[in-house]
């Protein structure tokens, strides 16, 4: 009787086709041989990249009751920077970012965010930039928005009297598909404010986000916002 259950239980998951993998997030169709495949494939590489086995030298920059923030400097044991490197991998993949390289990857700081069952969850590169190229702006404003309202904006924030190394940019921000909507991205960001720039405290202001993403773009609007 139990298995009678079980299988029906089984054959009802198959039909409705998308499964979520517990494990490592993938959306896939159980019943379909190519989506298996893809997602066997993935599956391991995946959980290999953001498995964290703790470091001789770590750099907490923020602990929590559910993980903490390391900061990955760009002349830290290969180690760490390895690491690093494959977290952004991943994160790219996911952002469908080509190229691996970063503008100025001498000075790019990554944040990673490891939570208590050792793995790293959230990654964030931030890069000093030399002007806020990109200005935060609400949704869907872009189109309808005129030359002058573009140079309003642009001038408000070319006249501030913020030193031009005080900006810092985000290049990438990531979070584990199943641990996203937990704050990760806000308190990586809160803590990058505090230890990008030794001895200064960035405004949200000073923060800006390269090309972000609809998912960026939402975050970014209400992290800026509140
Ligand atoms: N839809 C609507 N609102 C959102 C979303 C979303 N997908 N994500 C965040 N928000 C808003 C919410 O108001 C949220 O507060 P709430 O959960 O109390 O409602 C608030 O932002 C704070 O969200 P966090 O929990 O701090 O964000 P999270 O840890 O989930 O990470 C992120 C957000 C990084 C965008 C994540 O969704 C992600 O990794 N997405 C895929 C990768 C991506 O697109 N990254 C941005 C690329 S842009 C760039 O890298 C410069
Ligand atoms: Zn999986």
């Amino acid at each position: 009787k139990q298995d009678d259950d079980q299988l029906i239980i089984d054959a009802g998951q198959k039909q409705f086709g998308a499964t979520t993998c517990s494990s490592c997030g993938m959306v896939y169709s159980a019943d379909n041989p190519e989506d298996n495949f893809q997602h066997n494939q993935f599956h391991q590489r995946f959980l290999d990249s953001i498995k964290f086995v703790g470091w001789k030298k770590e750099r907490v920059v923020a602990e929590f009751w559910d993980g903490k923030i390391l900061l990955v400097m760009p002349d830290d044991p290969k180690y760490a920077t390895k690491k690093a490197e494959d977290v952004r991998r991943v994160a790219d993949n996911e952002l469908g970012f080509q190229q691996v390289t970063l503008s100025r990857p001498t000075q790019a700081k990554t944040y990673l965010f490891i939570n208590t069952e050792r793995m790293v969850v959230g990654c964030l590169v931030a890069e000093p930039i030399r002007q806020a190229y990109r200005v935060l702006e609400q949704p869907d404003r872009h189109k309808d928005m005129t030359k002058d309202d573009f140079m309003e904006r642009h001038r408000a924030w070319c006249c501030s009297t913020v030193p031009e190394q005080a900006l810092c940019g985000v290049s990438r921000i990531w979070v584990f598909s199943l641990a996203r909507r937990q704050s990760i991205a806000t308190r990586m960001l809160d803590t990058v404010r505090s230890t990008f720039m030794y001895g200064s405290h960035l405004t949200k202001e000073e923060i800006a986000f390269s090309d972000p993403t609809p998912d960026g773009k939402l975050f970014a609007t209400k992290y800026c916002n509140t």
